[in-house]
């Protein structure tokens, strides 16, 4: 499967806005702490039709895959994944469309080192 990836992030495509996913995670993310990341296809939502639906949303870590979550409708073109790490990390996410494939989004996950917040 051809895996598409946004050609210019500061000029997406109307079908990029559709079909790239888009990855949610909270400002500070501490080592060993459960948190929440939302993954939500795109940032226009992507139809979720019988006709034209997202299947499913995959989410990679360090290039393994963690889980993939099936989309059952009716519902919204997101999901949400809970995860703790205990070092810094990269996530991909990989959303498929049963009309225009899977596509791809990248994100860095560094770890919060402060120490004197209380978070
Ligand atoms: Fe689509």
């Amino acid at each position: 499967m051809k895996i598409q990836k946004a050609k210019n992030l500061d000029n997406l495509t109307s079908f990029e806005q559709v079909h790239l996913p888009w990855i949610i995670i909270p400002e500070f993310v501490k080592k060993g702490e459960e948190f929440e990341i939302t993954v939500k296809v795109g940032k226009v939502d992507h139809p979720m039709t019988d006709e034209h639906y997202v299947r499913c949303i995959r989410l990679y870590i360090d290039g393994e895959m963690f889980e993939c979550h099936n989309l059952k409708m009716p519902t919204h073109s997101e999901t949400k994944f809970n995860i703790s790490m205990e070092k810094d990390f990269e996530i991909t996410a990989r959303a498929e469309c049963n009309l225009h494939g899977a596509w791809e989004t990248e994100e860095k996950i560094i770890l919060y080192r402060g120490n004197n917040v209380d978070l």
